[in-house]
């Protein structure tokens, strides 16, 4: 039985209201399923409103035999963020950090009910997969995706500096804004996060003691080769992964293991492109400029703070040698391009001649 089935079955399904403490929600439909549930999309009923705003409801079966809840991973996380937003002020330019909380989508509401849990948060437009998947080629404009990439580890530093790392980043798990947020991305789902620093009594953070060996967690594809290894992850390994990501953005054909779904061979690609760096790139221009974060990201360990400035600063650079813009409209903010000669060709034949009688 599939989780949307199985959600259905506890009567949650689209056209069904859920109710909350605060108020009451109908699914107008499915957004996403996961393992372990589904995110929909809801609207409030009871907002006064002039037009009833809509939102993303993720659930979470209940399990008995389940011993980390996903959904309370979620609540925990989005929570610390709010929390941030209420010492450090998100509109403060001079604390670049604080300006980074903008990546997290706002918690709306939560709940628990016999049989799942829910979280309700602000709604958003489509994930980087999605728009990816929508363009030629299946990757996005060099301006656009060395921009996007920019935002998306601002939202990693963000999320390390409130304690956690994310472990499964890949571009599903990010999203562009709706309305007058298309030019924002979000990162979404800390499903499998991990807390890997922790205040202690004094108000400073301490590291975590790494474990000696630590069970694959995360999308074979993104994973760092820390990960492959079983070894236990820190910030530089969501590093590794956004590194990733940003090939599978920018790189025409992809990823060189994109074939590749068996986790060894998989690392064996990771393994042999260190050995020859031009095995990521597929000839783009920035690759002078990109080498540099992957060998700088190879240097680091599990204790090492990363130095986000640094790659911010590669992305610019990289930007700067290939002549493209990175304040510029992203490609899902341009209107679409008039139909070329060929395209307007073809519609014109297609079309019906008007009958003479
Ligand atoms: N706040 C949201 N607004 C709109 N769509 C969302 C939202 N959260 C998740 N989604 C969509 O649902 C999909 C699955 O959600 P995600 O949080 O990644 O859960 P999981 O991967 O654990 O099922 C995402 O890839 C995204 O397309
Ligand atoms: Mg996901």
């Amino acid at each position: 039985m599939s989780e949307e089935e199985d959600l259905e079955a506890l009567g949650v399904k689209a056209g069904a209201v859920i109710f909350s403490s605060k108020t009451k929600y109908v699914i107008i439909k499915l957004l996403g399923e996961g393992g372990f549930g589904a995110v929909y999309l809801v609207q409030d009923m009871v907002s006064r409103d002039k037009e009833r705003p809509y939102f993303a409801l993720k659930v979470e079966k209940k399990l008995d035999n389940r011993r980390h809840s996903k959904l309370k991973m979620e609540v925990a996380i989005l929570k610390a963020i709010n929390a941030m937003r209420h010492d450090r002020h998100p509109d403060n330019k001079k604390d670049r950090i604080a300006s980074y909380l903008c990546h997290f989508t706002e918690i709306i509401d939560r709940a628990k009910k016999d049989r799942y849990f829910f979280l309700v948060m602000q709604l958003v437009g489509k994930s980087l997969a999605d728009l990816k998947a929508e363009r030629k080629e299946r990757v996005l404009a060099l301006g656009t995706g060395l921009s996007v990439a920019s935002q998306c580890l601002e939202a990693v530093q963000c999320l390390h500096e409130v304690g956690y790392i994310h472990r499964d980043l890949k571009p599903a798990n990010y999203a562009a804004g709706l309305k007058d947020k298309t030019h924002m991305i979000y990162l979404l789902d800390f499903g499998i996060a991990r807390m890997y620093k922790k205040k202690n009594e004094r108000g400073n953070f301490e590291l975590k003691t790494p474990r000696d060996s630590v069970l694959f967690k995360g999308t074979v594809r993104f994973a760092s080769l820390a990960c492959h290894r079983n070894l236990e992850m820190g910030p530089k390994d969501d590093c590794e992964s956004w590194f990733y990501l940003l090939l599978d953005l920018i790189v025409p054909k992809g990823l060189p293991w994109r074939r590749e779904s068996e986790k060894v061979a998989v690392q064996k690609i990771k393994d042999a492109c260190r050995q020859n760096t031009e095995m990521f790139f597929n000839k783009i221009k920035a690759e002078n400029d990109l080498v540099k974060i992957i060998k700088y990201l190879d240097g680091l360990e599990y204790t090492d703070t990363v130095d986000y400035e640094y790659i911010y600063q590669v992305l610019n650079e990289a930007g700067k040698t290939c002549g493209v813009d990175l304040t510029a409209l992203y490609e899902w903010e341009l209107p679409p391009p008039p139909p070329s000669p060929l395209e307007k060709q073809a519609s014109v034949v297609g079309e019906q001649p008007p009958s003479k009688k």
